[in-house]
């Protein structure tokens, strides 16, 4: 059995604001292991991505602790937790956060940036990187040049290169076309082939389909294939 590299116990959260308090997950508990894809599926507002923000050390959950080499990630110091973020968690939010005045390609190295020595394959490995996800001819163009599908997949391709363990994607096909989104499908699925960890929120189908298990959100199941 491969070894799990994520364990997720029991993980409750609430939002509280003036007008309402809205109880989104309710002890949420699923073990993710390596190699292994997991879509999260459910409705809209049915808090995938107030999961998947806490399984990325974004925003501490009301109970429950998520563990990633036996170490529960919340109770890390702050700059452990960014270092956890750069290399091992690696997430990518659902909204386009990109930076407007580099181009793509320094877009995808940005992390480069926080590192004192930059790989020796960096160049190569960026070129591959932008290959596999359709951005090559693109690699010099401002953010303000580019789609939304262009740039979802600009997100997913800083992502890669950071060599994560765990990939964490919150609706990665958004924006994108039938091409695009067969692009990242089939990236995701080789992911999983090189032991990363893939957990992606999404409502795209053929994206749940292709994941090796489906994490429900409304009725807390999870379907195994
Ligand atoms: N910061 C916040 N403060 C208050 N309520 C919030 C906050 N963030 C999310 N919510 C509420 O929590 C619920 C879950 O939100 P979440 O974004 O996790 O859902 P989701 O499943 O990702 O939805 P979608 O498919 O639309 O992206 C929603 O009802 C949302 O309105
Ligand atoms: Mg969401």
């Amino acid at each position: 059995m491969a070894e799990i590299v994520l364990k997720i116990k029991e993980i409750s959260k609430s939002y509280r604001s003036r007008s309402r308090t809205v109880e989104v997950l309710d002890r949420i508990s699923f073990c993710a292991e390596e190699g292994r894809s997991y879509a999260i599926a459910g409705e809209s507002g049915s808090g995938k991505s107030t999961l998947l923000s806490i399984l990325a050390g974004l925003q501490k959950p009301d109970g429950g602790s998520v563990l990633y080499k036996e170490k529960d990630i919340h109770s890390l110091k702050d700059a452990e937790l960014a270092v956890l973020r750069r290399h091992d968690i690696v997430y990518v939010s659902q909204f386009q956060d990109v930076i407007p005045e580099l181009n793509l390609a320094e877009n995808v190295r940005i992390a480069d940036c926080f590192d004192d020595r930059v790989a020796e394959d960096a160049q190569e490995r960026t070129e591959r990187i932008l290959a596999r996800l359709g951005l090559s001819d693109l690699k010099e163009e401002l953010p303000e040049n580019l789609s939304g599908g262009e740039i979802r997949r600009l997100t997913i391709a800083r992502a890669l290169y950071a060599s994560p363990k765990i990939l964490l994607l919150d609706e990665p096909t958004n924006d994108l076309d039938r091409v695009n989104r067969r692009i990242v499908t089939d990236t995701l699925r080789e992911l999983s082939g090189q032991g990363i960890t893939v957990l992606a929120a999404t409502h795209d189908a053929e994206l749940a389909s292709a994941a090796d298990e489906i994490i429900y959100m409304d009725r807390s199941l999870s379907e195994s294939r």
